[in-house]
Parts: C-alpha cells; structure tokens; sequence
C-alpha cells in the first residue's frame, strides 16, 4: 500500500514512530453526536466533529464497535464483523470516515472485538445447531459435568462475575463465555477461527484503519485441560489483579498462549506497512506480566497495553511517584505505557476527583507532559460528570445483571455497575439535549443537568476553562518534542509528599514537570523559565494547591532550597 501522506507523518521531527507521539481521543460512538436525529450517535456525527478534534489537538480517534449488533452490549456483542449497523451508518460513510480522518492527517482506531461474537451470530447459531456441524468447534463446548451433564465444566468465573458456561439445551452442552453470557468465546485453538478472525483484520486493514483497539485480549485463549481456578480473597474487581467473586481468574485469562497470539497478530497487521499499523490491547492484570503482549520473549507484540492502574491510584504525589516507576520498570523504552484515566466502562473522572477542575487540569498536565500514550474519554476534556442511574434504569447488560445489588451499596461505591452512567452524551452547548440530539428527540440516554454550565460552547468562550487548559497542554506537548518524544527521569530531588516532579529531556533539551498534588500552598523547587501553569496566575516562588507548571531547566537554573 501506498503512503497516504508523505513520509512526514510516520515518523515525525523527532524521528518516533507515529503512535508512541499521539494523543487519542476515545469516542463512544453511540453517545457523541447525533447527526441523523434518532437520539443516537453515529458515524456522519463523528465525521461533523472532526474539526473540534483536530483544533484541540488530538492526533488520533479511537471509536468503539460499530459493525452489526443485536447491541445488548451496544456493538461489543458482534453478530457481523463485515457490516455496518445501520443505527451508526453503512459503508460507505465508515470509508468517509476514514478519509476525512486522514485528509486532516489524523490517525483512526477502531476496537476489534476478536474474543467473542454475539450469540446472535450466524456462527454461533450453527455451532450450537449440533456437535458436528463444520462449526461445531468454533465456540469453546464442553459436556457438563453430574449424573445428567447439568453442572459446569469447571468453577471459571467470567470477568463480569458471572458464572463463565451456560447451557445450551439445543446442544445439550456448556459454551464459555468470559464476559457475559450472550457473548460466546471464539475457539482460538480452532486454525479455522484464527484465519477468518485475521482476515476481518486485515478487512479494516484494507480499509485503510491506522490500527486497533483489541477488545478483551486477556482473554482470548483459556486452558484447554479446564483447569478450575484457585480461590481468593478478593470479592470486587481490581487494576491490579484478575480476581474477582472469590476466585482467581488464572486458568482462564492471560494464558502463555495469548501472549504468543500478540505476535502472530502483529505479523498480519505489518503486512500493511505504510504507514504503519498500531495495536493497543485491553488487559487487566500485573504490569510485570502484561508486558508481555508488547514483547513475547523477544518478540514483536502489540505496540501498548492499556495500564489501569492510574483510575485507581489515589490522588497523591507519592503513590503517582511508585505508579510511574512501575511503569518505567515494565515498559522502558523502546516499550511505551498508556496514561488512561477513563474509558466507556469507569466512572467518570472528573466524579473520581470529587468534582474538582482543578485536580482535573493537573492530571491533564501530568497525562500529557508523561512519557506514554496518553487517551482521553470523550467528554473528559470539559468534565462530564457521572451521571446516576438507577441500577433498576440500567441499559447496560452489566446493571442489568446486577439488579439485585442494594442501590444504596452502589451510591456510596466511588466505581460504577451500571456502565450507562459514564456513556451519557456529549455536551456541546446549552440548547436543550445539550446540542447531541434534536430537541424533539429523545437521547439514548438522560443528558447530564448540569449541562448548562458544563459545555464545549461555554468552555470555549471561557478562557481559563478546563476545555481551555486541555486545548492548551495538547498543543503544547505536539509542539514539544522533548515532550512526546523525550525521555522520562523522574526528579527525585524535588518530589516530596506533595510535589511529584519529573524530566523530560531529548537532544539536551530538558524540561520539568512539577505538579503540587497537595491542597496547600508548596515552595517551588525550582524557578527557572515558566513554559506553562494550570493557574492563570502563577508565582515564581510557589505553587498554589494543585498547581502543575512544566519549566525549561538551564543549566544555571538556581535551586531555592
Ligand atoms: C471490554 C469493553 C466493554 C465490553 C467488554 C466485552 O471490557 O471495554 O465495554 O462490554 O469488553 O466485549
């Protein structure tokens, strides 16, 4: 294939490649602009957006699912991965998309949901129709266990917590699923499945997508011997670990397999090689082992995982301080980390931060000026809020699951079980349904109230909005190359329990990175020349509550203390 836009945009001024420089911003396809008024996000809206993209900064567009759905899990339950469903387009309009992403020499990222289809697909419909069908091993069957076959296989659990097999009385046998129950994992030991799974691929590839986000991918062999898991202690999810309900999840997620899988993955998306393609897998677990999507054993894997650990570290310098170095420690250069803080199934962040602007600023300083890909979640840049909705309302196949659980449990937990309350629309201005839908037309889901005061139209006009600072930093990290493209030393001598503080430097260009993670007024390590402040009014001598600068160190830079 040819180069779609010069040799430029490959590899840029600092000579990186495109993908460890960008910034993505991740749409929720079904809630950020309504172009067609059917109270539902689309493509055409996404295509009329692309201009606020571009103008904020954002490199690269990153947009969930939009191949045809029975939608129960809103286009992550996949009934044809060749087609578009028609509540977000046709064919024509993804290929629209895809150039007017690139016509303003952007990148476009769809997610590839390759673990699972829906059981609405046609595969799964025959493979469930009888054991010998040419598909019959497609999906991953097992003969119950118990005098009549009705107990599971093994104990597995899945990671919404729901038992991982279900019966399916047409077969007379169990199907696993990792995520919910209508969602049946593809066979990968199947050569069948892997070739036709890599041909949808290599479809997008055709298409011209930069790339994708891989959907799952922890999850996309199991043992094959059905080993059962071992118990834990744990009850709730976490970033950290793959436990959940009691168990942990060992013999069914990040298997030595998968990690093999990311290599024959990258092998299929370089075969289109100009420009190069990007893998960003989503896996949950220890960043010690997770690293081994992006080199398995020496060999080429994904490009970067997601790291979750950021939307659960508390917000203090110290804690920042040992996620970074754990960071540094797994995915030293050439290997890159993600900074992520939201996503279409987390609460919200600026909710997260008890609603504080400030706080959200810094973390926009620290995600953008850090060595990593940073991914925003759309809405982020001006703070949409958590939305509640009842459990009892929820559309979300995850609430709907949970309906037992005690609201009063889910108010007072900071994380979310009903996915629907961070996926409400985007809010563009004041105009009733914030300006994503007709006013006459219901939106999927109830817009934000606070929509007013909360929009793009307002933030823009208004200059020290979080809007504003995100519009800022952005374009200060893409003009920056010691900044998307430099080194990482973390400057021990000016973090304190307040003060995370941290260099990025290439070429002899240094600049650090002082963010005041505390609410008290701190004596600035270091005066030297300012570049850029989360506060309209900086003083040279101190940073106010938290306040982040980034300031250009000389090498005659004087030291206060
Ligand atoms: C991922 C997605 C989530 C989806 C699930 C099943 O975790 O982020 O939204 O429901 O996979 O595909």
């Amino acid at each position: 294939m040819s180069a779609r836009f010069g040799t430029s945009v490959s590899l840029n001024n600092s000579g990186l490649e495109w993908w460890k420089k960008t910034t993505v911003y991740h749409i929720y396809l079904r809630s950020f602009f309504d172009a067609n008024g059917d109270g539902i996000g689309d493509i055409p809206g996404v295509i009329e957006k692309l201009d606020y993209l571009k103008d904020l900064g954002y490199e690269t567009v990153w947009i969930s699912p939009f191949t045809q759905s029975p939608h129960r899990d809103f286009g992550y339950d996949i009934s044809d991965y060749l087609s578009v469903s028609p509540q977000y387009g046709d064919m024509a309009l993804v290929e629209k998309l895809v150039q007017e992403v690139h016509r303003r020499e952007m990148r476009l990222v769809f997610d590839l949901v390759l673990n699972h289809t829906s059981d609405e697909h046609p595969w799964f419909k025959e493979s469930t129709s009888s054991r010998d069908n040419p598909k019959a091993d497609w999906y991953i069957w097992r003969d119950g266990k118990g005098k009549n076959g009705m107990r599971p296989p093994n104990n597995w659990r899945a990671m919404a917590g729901n038992k991982a097999w279900t019966y399916s009385p047409e077969r007379k046998q169990f199907y696993y699923t990792a995520f919910l129950p209508f969602q049946p994992d593809l066979n990968y030991h199947n050569p069948d499945v892997k070739k036709v799974m890599f041909d949808v691929a290599r479809f997008w590839l055709n298409k011209g997508v930069d790339g994708f986000r891989l959907d799952i991918i922890s999850a996309i062999y199991e043992d094959q011997s059905l080993r059962s898991n071992p118990p834990s202690f744990r009850v709730a999810p976490s970033d950290k670990s793959l436990s959940i309900f009691f168990q942990n999840l060992k013999n069914n997620f990040l298997q030595e397999k998968s990690f093999e899988f990311a290599t024959e993955l990258r092998n299929v998306v370089d075969e289109f090689d100009s420009p190069p393609r990007v893998l960003i897998g989503e896996s949950h677990g220890e960043e010690g082992l997770i690293n081994r999507f992006c080199h398995n054993n020496g060999k080429n894997g994904l490009n970067a995982i997601f790291l979750f650990k950021a939307i659960s570290t508390p917000f203090k310098a110290e804690n920042y301080r040992e996620m970074l170095m754990t960071f540094e420690r797994h995915f030293p250069e050439p290997l890159i980390p993600t900074l992520v803080f939201a996503n279409h199934d987390r609460t919200r962040l600026i909710s997260r931060l008890g609603g504080s602007v400030e706080k959200a600023k810094l973390l926009a300083l620290f995600q953008f000026t850090c060595r990593g890909i940073p991914f925003t979640y759309f809405g982020d840049e001006i703070g949409i809020p958590r939305v509640r909705i009842p459990l009892k309302q929820g559309k979300d196949a995850i609430a709907m699951q949970h309906k037992w659980v005690p609201q009063f449990l889910i108010d007072r937990s900071a994380e979310i079980l009903n996915r629907d309350e961070c996926r409400t629309p985007m809010l563009w201005s004041e105009k009733p349904n914030a300006g994503f839908c007709p006013d006459c037309v219901e939106p999927w889901l109830p817009i934000a109230e606070s929509f007013k005061k909360i929009n793009v139209e307002a933030q823009t006009a208004e200059p020290h909005s979080l809007f504003n600072f995100y519009k800022k930093v952005i374009r200060f990290r893409n003009e920056t190359p010691a900044l998307h493209a430099g080194s990482l030393e973390i400057a021990h001598e000016f973090c304190d329990k307040s003060i995370l503080a941290y260099r990025r430097i290439l070429n002899g260009q240094k600049h650090t990175v002082l963010l005041n993670m505390s609410r008290y007024t701190v004596k600035s390590p270091i005066s030297s020349e300012l570049l850029l402040s989360t506060h309209s009014q900086s003083h040279a001598h101190e940073l106010q509550p938290f306040e982040g600068r980034v300031l250009k160190e000389t090498s005659q830079e004087t030291a206060l203390q």
